[in-house]
């Protein structure tokens, strides 16, 4: 990195460390057992809408402000907002990306010592041709354990803390630039199983391709809309710190582009990789979040190559989680230690360690999920709930609202100086008043809940 100007020396780094921070758990780990739960293939459809009215536009909308500003989130609001003459109401937008991202973060560890469990299960062998039934059981057995979650919990959080604290982030990102190509063609690898191994691979397609359009309830819409950010790590500032370090001659069209493209091919062939081994060995589609755990392994186990083939990809996975985790550090320990000239790696170990605290929820919501109950929920399941379909649709409509109705037009017009003048025409009227509506609506429904809505809607089309 060229320290005197923050910015990134090569035009392409822009586009893996964006791909790394939106590509990890949300797309191998929560969006197959969210299309499971979901309805399938109408999931998929309102799911895909949802990226590419919302998501793109918006991906580009946070890079706008990360990339005129070259400072740190909360900066980067006030540099824009004041060149806008605009009311410091605006600076919720970063507060509430940093309240989520603390709060994502806090679970995201947990499921990504999982992902180190199972590393680590099959470094071991203990996965060597078991029966599916026993699969299962390892599952439920790490479930049952919380000193087994704290354990690698810690150790996840520790690796996240390690990197930021050292800035390795660029050391990182090169590790990256090797191994996600390795976990894609790993996961291209199982698909290629899936699809010659079982007999249900076009089951598996059809599952997730073909939608049926009763199936799309609002609670589906609301799911779907809370993934798309989730996934593509948007409405939080992430995606904006990082366009901060972009070089002024990066297009930010192309490389947001790129992300999304990124961003969905690994969702859908995680889903594609998944879906048969789910249907030949007779699991639950809607199996909730053990779903990738319990079946992969399942196929892991019965390949004459599993262990080694299980070991390298729930490696790949943990890394790919940790290009994730160390986006939802960065916006904050960059703010932290700029705002009160704190060294780096304090901000980074204070703040990593009140997480940590905070992941414990998370941990006993599974361990002991019967009796650590609040309002008939666990606070995985509340956490997971507020953060995805609520804090990031309200994050993304605000910065659509900031984008759309205050920052000057001036500014994306050159900040996007690659778009001629009817495609930046539509981008705008999208920021402006599409996405703005969508999520309001779908805002709004959610706050009625569905019986209401159902009504509203029947009497408006009869
Ligand atoms: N997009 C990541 C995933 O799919 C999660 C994530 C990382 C994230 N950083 C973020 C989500 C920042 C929102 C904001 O796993």
């Amino acid at each position: 990195m060229n320290q005197e100007k923050q910015v990134w020396a090569k035009k392409s780094t822009f586009i893996f460390a964006a791909a790394g921070s939106a590509i990890g758990l949300g797309n191998i780990w929560k969006f197959p057992y969210m299309v499971g739960e979901n309805g399938g293939g109408a999931f998929v459809l309102v799911y895909l809408l949802c990226v590419l009215i919302i998501g793109l536009p918006l991906m580009m909308s946070e890079s706008i402000v990360g990339k005129y500003s070259h400072g740190n989130a909360i900066d980067a609001i006030r540099a824009t907002s004041k060149d806008s003459n605009a009311s410091k109401f605006w600076m919720t937008i970063p507060i509430i990306g940093f309240v989520c991202m603390f709060l994502l973060l806090s679970f995201y560890s947990v499921i990504a010592g999982w992902a180190l469990d199972y590393t680590y299960g099959f470094a071991t062998g203990k996965f060597n041709g078991i029966s599916a039934k026993d699969v299962g059981g390892i599952f439920d057995g790490l479930l049952a354990s919380p000193t087994k979650m704290i354990i690698w919990h810690t150790v996840f959080t520790a690796a996240t803390a390690f990197i930021i604290g050292k800035g390795a982030t660029d050391g990182i990102e090169k590790a990256l630039s090797v191994m996600m190509p390795l976990l894609v063609i790993l996961l291209v690898a199982i698909t290629l199983y899936s699809a010659f191994a079982t007999d249900y691979f076009a089951a598996g397609v059809k599952f997730l391709f073909e939608p049926d359009f009763s199936k799309i309830t609002l609670s589906v819409v609301i799911n779907a809309l809370g993934q798309a950010f989730f996934s593509l790590s948007l409405g939080m500032c992430a995606i904006m710190t990082y366009a901060a370090y972009m070089r002024d001659d990066v297009s930010i069209t192309e490389s947001s582009v790129w992300v999304v493209i990124l961003d969905t091919a690994m969702a859908l062939l995680a889903g594609l990789a998944i879906f048969p081994i789910v249907f030949a060995n007779g699991l639950e589609a809607s199996g909730g979040p053990g779903l990738l755990f319990v079946t992969l392994s399942t196929a892991f186990a019965k390949m004459s190559a599993g262990t080694i083939l299980g070991f390298g990809f729930f490696f790949l996975v943990t890394l790919a989680a940790i290009s994730s985790s160390i986006s939802m550090v960065e916006p904050v320990v960059k703010w932290i230690s700029e705002k009160f000239n704190t060294s780096r790696k304090s901000a980074t170990y204070l703040y990593c360690f009140v997480v940590w605290v905070f992941g414990l929820l998370t941990v006993f919501s599974f361990s002991n999920g019967d009796t650590f109950i609040i309002f008939g929920k666990t606070p995985f399941d509340i956490i997971d709930y507020f953060t995805a379909n609520i804090l990031l649709p309200l994050g993304g409509l605000l910065l659509a609202l900031y984008i759309g109705w205050v920052l000057n037009k001036e500014i994306s017009k050159k900040q996007l100086f690659t778009l001629n003048g009817f495609i930046f025409s539509v981008w705008y009227f999208i920021v402006k008043f599409i996405a703005p509506v969508l999520i309001l609506i779908i805002l709004v429904s959610m706050v009625l809940g569905e019986e209401k809505v159902n009504q509203i809607i029947s009497s408006i089309f009869g």
